[in-house]
């Protein structure tokens, strides 16, 4: 079977600088792929790149249905929501758009997305800033998935949350991509979102993939001393790493 996004030897540069180099990806149909990596790595420049909003300097992207197959959920869900907009009518826009649904069909379209993310009556009648940080990446996810994309970029898009909220959004997307097959590629600086949602994981450095693989694998026996480094870095309940740098006195 054809993977919902192969990525081949993409490459990008700001003049001089090389944001990613020679990146290889591929994401299955209905799975979910992480790539992690610190600030400045070239997560975002990749996810834009797949998204069709930057253009690579070289290699190439092939997503299945198309580049309008892809929807992008940002860390900061109100760059992408219209303060003025209530909730229900910033879905029915989306669905307007995307399907010429209209009146009671659309209306009905509208309550299954606002169902799928877990929001009610009272909140799809609600202005973006009376909504929590939660609530908001709920209806950005909503947006992007009325759109009924193949794949769904989440870049940062749990890392303005607490930790408790950051839990409820992952378990949502776990039973989402369940429900509707739709792959999921998941940009993190924190490994230890990863293991949540995601089947595969891709290690960036300085633009470049420095591991690869399963993320159970990935995660418990990291070959790549970056991968060491970063997963040091990151308190996980229930997981010790092999090596543990000397305790400081
Ligand atoms: N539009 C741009 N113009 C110039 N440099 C950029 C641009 N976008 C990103 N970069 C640079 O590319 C590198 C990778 O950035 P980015 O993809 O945003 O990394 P990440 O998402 O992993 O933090 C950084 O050095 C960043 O400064
Ligand atoms: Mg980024």
């Amino acid at each position: 079977m054809h993977p919902a996004l192969q990525v081949t030897n993409l490459r990008k540069e700001f003049g001089p600088t090389l944001a990613v180099d020679d990146v290889n990806l591929t994401l299955r149909e209905g799975g979910a792929l992480a790539i992690v990596g610190e600030s400045g790595s070239g997560k975002t420049t990749t996810a834009r790149m797949i998204a069709g909003l930057e253009t690579p300097t070289s290699g190439t992207i092939h997503t299945a249905g198309g580049p309008r197959a892809v929807q992008l959920v940002f860390q900061d869900p109100y760059a992408s929501l219209d303060r003025r907009q209530r909730v229900r009518d910033a879905l029915a826009e989306v669905i307007a758009l995307h399907t010429g649904l209209r009146g009671a069909a659309r209306d009905h379209r509208v309550a299954e997305h606002l169902d799928q993310v877990g929001l009610d009556e009272r909140q799809a009648a609600s202005l973006p800033r009376a909504l929590s940080g939660g609530q908001r990446q709920r209806v950005a996810i909503a947006r992007a998935l009325a759109v009924r994309p193949r794949i769904l970029i989440l870049d940062e898009a749990v890392a303005a949350l607490d930790v408790s909220v950051q839990a409820q959004i992952l378990t949502l997307l776990r039973v989402i991509r369940e429900r509707t097959g739709v792959a999921y590629l998941f940009i993190t600086h924190d490994l230890g979102v990863v293991r949540h949602v995601c089947d595969d994981v891709a290690v960036m450095h300085h633009g470049r993939i420095v591991e690869q693989g399963p993320a159970h694998e990935v995660l418990t026996d990291p070959q790549n001393p970056y991968t060491r480094t970063l997963l040091d870095s990151v308190p996980r309940p229930g997981w010790k790493p092999k090596r543990r740098p000397a305790p400081t006195p």
